[in-house]
């Protein structure tokens, strides 16, 4: 067992940005070049030792269920062929991986969505990737990262960073925090405000879409009450912890690219197409 063990994919919402095509297919499943966005996620887990993973989902994405089962006639119809070693690696997390499924019934938020994995991971920490942030790496991923840095700070949650354009900070959260003794890449969070105007903001450290949260946060999600938009946010239970010094925020060493607008997921594919093709 490592010191975390289960990661949380929030994959429920509809994905308006995308539309046309997330009509049918959740976002999660768009590729990067040939690699669905939630596997990407799957395996960024795996890098960082995690073997099960808890997906808050929705009735309308049975696909991403189906990508991470077997498919017996697709692989008989490409073994022997050179097509074979492309169902590698998606086998590969099967082979491995533990999946859990749980429905979000209404969609009220992000926070709404982690609340609703309770079941799923129980009394422990764990993590959240949101696969519509991809995050790049050679190795060293985002969330192996934060593992590590988890691992010296067991009674807190981490939230990844990247700094922004500050026109840019009215889409994340916005964190303001001090660096730790010693650190030039991690911050006790001392505040952190949903999608502030530049005006108001903080900071330009915008949170993305990597978390590790200790499992008290189920307890404070319980009693956070809905925004304007009627949404429960993460980053408002997060702030209920950070008020107790219990948040850190990273800056990670990597490259982030957002998926979840067409600029963004158009960019990771011309920059995978020209490393890999
Ligand atoms: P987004 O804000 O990107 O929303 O959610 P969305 O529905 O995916 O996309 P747009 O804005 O309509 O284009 C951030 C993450 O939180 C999940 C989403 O699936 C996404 O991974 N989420 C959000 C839920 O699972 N449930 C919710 O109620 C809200």
């Amino acid at each position: 067992m490592g010191i975390i063990n289960k990661c949380l994919f929030p994959v429920a919402g509809y994905g308006t940005r995308f539309l046309p095509a997330t009509k049918a297919i959740p976002k999660e499943m768009l590729p990067i070049l040939t690699k669905p966005l939630i596997q990407y996620g799957v395996e960024e887990a795996m890098s960082a030792g995690i073997r099960t993973m808890a997906m808050v989902t929705s009735k309308h994405k049975q696909a991403i269920e189906n990508h991470f089962k077997t498919h017996p006639e697709i692989e008989s119809s490409i073994q022997g062929t050179a097509k074979e070693s492309l169902l590698d690696e998606v086998n590969r997390t099967i082979e491995q991986c533990d999946f859990a499924y749980i429905e979000q019934q209404q969609m009220l938020g992000l926070g709404h969505a982690i609340y609703t994995g309770k079941p799923l991971i129980g009394n422990e920490p764990f993590a959240v990737i949101l696969p519509d942030d991809l995050c790049a790496n050679d190795g060293n991923s985002v969330l192996l990262q934060m593992t590590k840095l988890y691992a010296q700070h067991p009674d807190c949650c981490i939230v990844a960073i990247e700094a922004v354009s500050m026109d840019a900070v009215d889409k994340y959260g916005v964190i303001d925090g001090n660096l730790l003794n010693g650190s030039n890449n991690a911050y006790r969070v001392h505040n952190m405000v949903e999608k502030p105007s530049p005006a108001v903001a903080p900071s330009n450290l915008a949170i993305i879409g990597r978390y590790i949260l200790t499992p008290d946060i189920f307890t404070v999600l319980e009693n956070t009450k809905p925004d304007k938009n009627g949404e429960i946010q993460i980053t408002d239970a997060l702030m209920t912890l950070a008020k107790k010094g219990k948040v850190i925020a990273y800056q990670f060493q990597g490259r982030r690219f957002d998926c979840g607008n067409v600029k963004g997921f158009v960019e990771a594919n011309t920059v995978f197409a020209q490393e890999m093709l």
